[in-house]
């Protein structure tokens, strides 16, 4: 019945006697958060068989026995959390194989030895050939990202798969560079979703000269970012076809839904800040997931002060063209910005005019030149790349002019400047699978 559950939340709960054999089949079970409650008995051996655990609390209970050393087959496992229980023994040699456990924490028992000095750094080194130059794939005000293939090495691993990943390496020299990667690291611990990039590890340790070394580990996009298929240099003109009028609308259903999911489905509530098609990254099949977390924000703060930051210390948050009126005047984060930001990519999506073109100056914004030429010249400011693949995907024109006047008036509506008009991203998902439904029924997304 829990076959299909991922996440398991009973924190301080006061549940107790021991862990019911069921828990096993939970085989897609990626959070176990088991914390502050009165289990006890030994830990099961069969969390083993839940290989795509990512997370474990089972603090503050009364576990006894030694940590089984099945856990050693874990090797999706990025953190582990045991301490206050009474737990006894030595850690299990085989913890040092999983190459994605970066926390470890068993304080509070009666074990021996120490945790094990993970060799993180020495992994991701390897992984991409000592962060050479030939494997980077972007670079930030605050941090390279480079390609990188990781070797699982857990024992008995049956699939012994070697994984590609992107690794963004934080240049602590960076005023802010520090903070940056504890935001996107704590706003992106726990979320899942499909269209959100997924963080694999966050890394901080030291490298081998004893410096610090701060680095998230992501699933690695071939398709690498929006902005590159978009506005192609010239060099790639030939390589990348103009993306179709489906692939488009399905890269706008999948952003708006990782917004609607942060927006209205996490707690607290995630506001990316800093939507732009530089920080979409899309799959081997053109989905699209929002990436990029660096200027997110949570709302309500967390207790943890050390990410309450002063408006002051970060300037404007978001990248010019994208970022709301509103914030530029000193205004508060809100779900509202991310939706002007969201407008201002979906127009860009469907007429191909990047918002910090030349052209857009002297009070002439991408929203007010689609504006403009709404409803009746619609066709005039759409991507003329569009119009010149999707006739040939028999898609008439009258349709098609009807279907990007629907999806351009969200784009228009999202991208208001009063925060008041615009639309919810809730309602946003909710009208964009609504028109696909119309006039693309046959496609998923
Ligand atoms: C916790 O459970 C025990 C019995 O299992 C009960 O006596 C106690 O009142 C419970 N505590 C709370 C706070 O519910
Ligand atoms: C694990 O559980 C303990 C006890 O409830 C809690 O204090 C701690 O914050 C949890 N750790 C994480 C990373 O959630
Ligand atoms: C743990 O077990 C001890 C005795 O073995 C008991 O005194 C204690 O109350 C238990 N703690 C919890 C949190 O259940
Ligand atoms: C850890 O991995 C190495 C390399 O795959 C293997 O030789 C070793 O036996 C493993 N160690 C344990 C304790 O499983
Ligand atoms: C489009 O129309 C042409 C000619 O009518 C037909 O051969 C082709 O299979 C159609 N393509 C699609 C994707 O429906």
């Amino acid at each position: 019945m829990l076959i299909n559950l991922e996440q398991l939340h009973l924190s301080r709960n006061n549940l107790s006697g021991e862990l019911p054999e069921e828990l096993g089949n939970c085989q897609v079970l990626t959070i176990l958060a088991l914390d502050s409650n009165s289990f006890q008995g030994t830990i099961p051996s069969f969390l083993s068989n839940l290989n795509g655990l990512e997370f474990i609390n089972l603090s503050c209970n009364n576990f006894s026995g030694v940590i089984p050393q099945e856990l050693g087959l874990l090797n999706e496992l990025q953190e582990l959390y045991l301490a206050k229980n009474i737990l006894s023994g030595h850690i299990p040699l085989v913890i040092e194989n999983l190459t994605n456990l970066y926390m470890f924490d068993i304080s509070y028992n009666d074990i021996e030895g120490s945790v094990p000095e993970k060799g993180v750094f020495s992994n991701l080194a390897q992984a991409t050939e000592s962060f050479a130059t030939s494997n980077l794939i972007g670079a930030g005000k605050y941090s390279h990202v480079y390609k990188g293939v990781l070797l699982s090495k857990g024992e008995g691993s049956s699939n012994q798969k070697s994984n590609a990943v992107a690794v963004k390496v934080f240049d602590l020299q960076q005023l802010g560079s520090s903070k940056g990667f504890m935001v996107e690291c704590e706003a992106l611990r726990l979320i899942r979703h499909r269209n959100l990039i997924r963080i694999r590890t966050c890394c901080s340790t030291f490298d081998y000269n004893g410096n610090d070394f701060k680095a998230l580990v992501f699933d690695y996009m071939p398709n690498g970012n929006l902005h590159r298929w978009l506005h192609p240099e010239i060099d790639e003109l030939k390589s990348l076809r103009p993306l179709s009028l489906t692939q488009r609308l399905s890269i706008v259903i999948d952003i708006a839904d990782a917004l609607d999911y942060l927006h209205h489905n996490c707690y607290p509530s995630v506001i990316h800040c800093d939507l732009k098609p530089s920080n979409i990254l899309l799959g081997e099949d053109f989905s699209a997931c929002v990436g990029d977390f660096g200027l997110a924000k949570l709302l309500p703060d967390p207790v943890s002060k050390s990410l309450v930051e002063s408006e002051s210390s970060i300037g404007i948050r978001g990248s010019i063209g994208y970022v709301p009126p509103e914030y530029g005047d000193g205004g508060p984060v809100s779900t509202a910005g991310d939706a002007y930001s969201f407008g201002v990519l979906l127009l860009e999506i469907f007429t191909g005019k990047n918002p910090t073109e030349l052209m857009f100056k002297d009070g002439l914004t991408l929203h007010n030149f689609v504006e403009m030429a709404f409803p009746e010249q619609v066709m005039d400011i759409v991507d003329p790349n569009l119009i010149a693949l999707d006739v040939m995907e028999n898609i008439s024109f009258k349709k098609m002019r009807e279907f990007l006047v629907s999806i351009i008036e969200v784009g228009l509506t999202c991208s208001k400047q009063w925060p008041i008009d615009r639309m919810s991203m809730e309602d946003v998902a909710t009208q964009l699978h609504r028109i696909k439904d119309v006039y693309l029924p046959n496609i998923n997304c």
